[in-house]
């Protein structure tokens, strides 16, 4: 059998210019359902590719998919197995749906506790980013569907989202903004989306050395780079500078039928929509200007068959070549109950002072704007539309024993959806009177409130929408077992927190919204989240100045350094208020014999001390012996296991230790100077034991 470089290069020496142009620049689906669209090469059997988004599940127009939880849920599993399973999901359904390349994981670090699309990625830490990119990529791709990491790279807020410009020193881009690119890279990515943003000065999509000498030369990336939709400047300069194919690829109005917003639908702002989106309407430069550039010589000949044969070669690797295509598999059993899973695993239990689990016959006070729908996620092109869904009165109803009663409070918050224009789900005529005093007759109130947060803006404050925290604060003087389940795109201040008896971080759970939330709240599972990003007063966030966020002229400053999340906290006098990696269990966890097993590993036993099962999530930090850490952050995470322990149980963990956790980017990566310890945690702030560690 032909190997595959044989096979490309053959088919290569076919293709004629047109037809290499063809192959990499994206032109309006036919079929009408892919989000970006290869036409393929009918004459030498090359297939049309189909790209759809997104990270939360399969987006189309007028189609339905499971609704997924949104990654950031999936990350405080801290559990990258669920990831991969999740990944795998998502590829059977994009599958089924007849695409090729699913445009996700999104994999940018959380800098900025504002930003519109910090839901769709997993984390303010590069280690765990990395776990889940890996495992989101490797799970998509088992099922023959290439997965496309996306936005390359520091594309870190909405505010000026087309044209920002970051300026970032090369450590922090080392350390913190690139390390989850290289692991979707090796955990074998078949394409990368470059950001919008410019870093340094230059356009993402035109960058020659982190598209060309980063991603493609020291990482080896053999796949091909795709331009964030309309996110080129000029043809020769994202050409050269590495970037493969350009979508979408169309011009003017196609636009509007590509994305579903064709007559009928609402008026669409596009500016407003693109985020400041220069050229939106017109921009297809590969299709009416690379034939020309490559006959000027301003692009190479050998350039641009690079550029197609790495997209052939991504084909080839999915079988799409030998006319492969995946039945795939949609809305099963299996990934109804999977998307339930995860929305569980990934809830965090933030306080609670013995209220939780609830008592199977307690009379509870379901209260909220939204109660009546389930959150499925933030705005943009992240949206799904699910077969089911469950409501958070649906999910506690039909657990709870006791009598439910149901009250709004204040008016609802209205999803910031691209495609529709929301009606408020539920009549808002209860008053917060009228809350407080069903909460009163209750033996238990759970009001859920959530935030609300979409791709193309960044939210305007860490405050909760509208007059939620009023609501809270009346229910919880009414009763004192109010249950708070907060629904929201990343940190969110909770200025009721100390008055209420109990909080849960719910994320965006997508379909199994209710269910899920019931299952944690009457303790069917343990609450097995952890917080994958510090929540923390909104001034006390290093972004606090404005060349920081949103910027200044166009230009932001990561003046901050490393010194982002925990590691920004850690050293401040100003610390978070619930730390990276914080979450209670039902259950309660004893370490002992905590040892190093060998150069990467440490070990633990872990023993459930409680009179029920839990999850326990061991988070393994590095940082010097000496404390003499000079500018570094006081402590890296390295590791984490999460594990599950029956009452009683105790176990062995294992823990692997990234390297990157020992080394410093200074002139090029450095070996860091031990000894080190190496800290078991339940969060950044919650050491268990400490474990004097020697690397070779
Ligand atoms: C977003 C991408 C998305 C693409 C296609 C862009 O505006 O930034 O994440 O995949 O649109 O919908």
């Amino acid at each position: 059998m032909e190997s595959t470089d044989d096979e490309v290069a053959a088919l290569l020496d076919e293709l004629d210019r047109a037809e290499l142009v063809r192959l990499v620049h994206g032109a309006l689906d036919p079929e009408g359902t892919a989000t970006g669209y290869l036409p393929g090469v009918e004459r030498l059997d090359v297939p049309p590719l189909r790209f759809v988004d997104g990270p939360l599940g399969v987006r189309i127009p007028d189609r339905r998919a499971t609704a997924f939880p949104a990654p950031l849920a999936l990350a405080a599993s801290f559990d990258p197995s669920l990831a991969r399973s999740q990944g795998a999901a998502m590829g059977r359904e994009a599958a089924a749906h007849g695409q090729d390349v699913l445009l996700g994981p999104g994999t940018n670090l959380i800098r900025v506790p504002h930003g519109g699309r910090n839901f769709e990625y997993f984390s303010e830490d590069p280690v765990h980013s990395a776990a889940f990119a890996a495992a989101v990529v490797e799970g998509v791709q088992s099922e023959d569907v290439l997965a496309c990491v996306k936005h390359y790279v520091a594309n870190n807020q909405e505010t000026d989202r087309a044209t920002v410009d970051v300026r970032v020193g090369e450590q922090p881009l080392r350390e913190l903004y690139l390390p989850a690119f290289r692991a979707a890279v090796d955990a074998g990515a078949g394409a990368v989306m470059s950001g919008y943003n410019s870093v340094n000065g230059t356009p993402m999509s035109e960058h020659g050395r982190l598209l060309g000498d980063v991603l493609k030369g020291e990482w080896g990336f053999e796949g091909f780079v795709v331009s964030d939709w309309f996110g080129t400047t000029d043809s020769v300069r994202s050409a050269n500078g590495g970037l493969d194919v350009e979508m979408p690829g169309v011009t003017g109005e196609e636009l509007a039928s590509l994305m579903g917003m064709d007559e009928g639908g609402p008026d669409v702002d596009f500016d407003e929509l693109g985020g400041g989106m220069p050229d939106m309407r017109t921009a297809a430069r590969f299709e009416t200007e690379l034939a020309a550039d490559v006959e000027a010589g301003d692009v190479s000949a050998d350039r641009l068959a690079d550029m197609a044969g790495r997209v052939l070669s991504q084909m080839a690797s999915v079988g799409r070549l030998d006319g492969e295509r995946p039945d795939g598999a949609l809305d099963t059993d299996e990934h109804r109950a999977l998307a339930e899973r995860v929305a569980v695993r990934g809830t965090v239990l933030l306080a609670n002072d013995g209220v939780l689990p609830l008592d199977d016959e307690a009379d509870v006070a379901v209260v909220g704007p939204n109660v009546d729908e389930a959150l499925l996620g933030g705005g943009g092109s992240s949206e799904v539309t699910p077969f089911v869904s469950s409501t958070p009165v649906e999910g506690v109803t039909e657990r709870a024993g006791g009598e439910v009663t149901v009250a709004h409070g204040v008016e609802p918050v209205a999803d910031l959806s691209f495609f529709e224009e929301t009606e408020p789900p539920a009549d808002a005529d209860s008053s917060v009177e009228d809350a407080a005093a069903a909460a009163a007759d209750a033996d238990v109130a759970v009001v859920f409130v959530r935030d609300r947060a979409t791709e193309a803006m960044d939210r305007p404050d860490l405050r909760l929408p509208g007059r939620q925290d009023e609501l809270v604060s009346a229910v919880a003087d009414a009763n004192d077992r109010t249950v708070v389940v907060v629904n929201s795109s990343g940190p969110v201040e909770l200025p009721w927190r100390e008055d209420v008896a109990a909080v849960v971080e719910n994320w965006y759970p997508g379909q199994a919204h209710g269910d899920a939330a019931a299952a944690v709240l009457y303790g069917d599972s343990d609450p097995g989240g952890r917080l994958p990003v510090s929540f923390a007063a909104e001034s006390a966030y290093p972004t606090t100045a404005s060349e920081r966020f949103p910027g200044e002229d166009g230009v932001v400053e990561y003046s901050e350094g490393c010194r982002v999340g925990y590691r920004h906290f850690e050293a401040s006098d100003d610390g978070a208020v619930y730390p990276f990696g914080h979450g209670e269990s039902y259950a309660s966890f004893a370490y002992r014999g905590a040892e190093q097993v060998d150069a990467s590993t440490v070990r633990a036993t872990v023993a459930n001390t409680a009179e029920r099962p839990g999850r326990e999530v061991v988070q393994a930090y590095v940082r010097p012996a000496d404390d003499a850490n000079g500018d570094a952050p006081v402590r890296d995470l390295a590791g984490f296991q999460s594990v599950h322990l029956d009452a009683g149980e105790a176990v062995t963990v294992e823990v692997t230790l990234a390297n990157d956790a020992f080394r410093r980017y200074e002139d090029g990566w450095q070996e860091r100077e031990g000894p080190f310890v190496v800290e078991l945690a339940r969060s950044a702030g919650d050491v268990r034991a400490t474990v004097p560690f020697e690397r070779p």
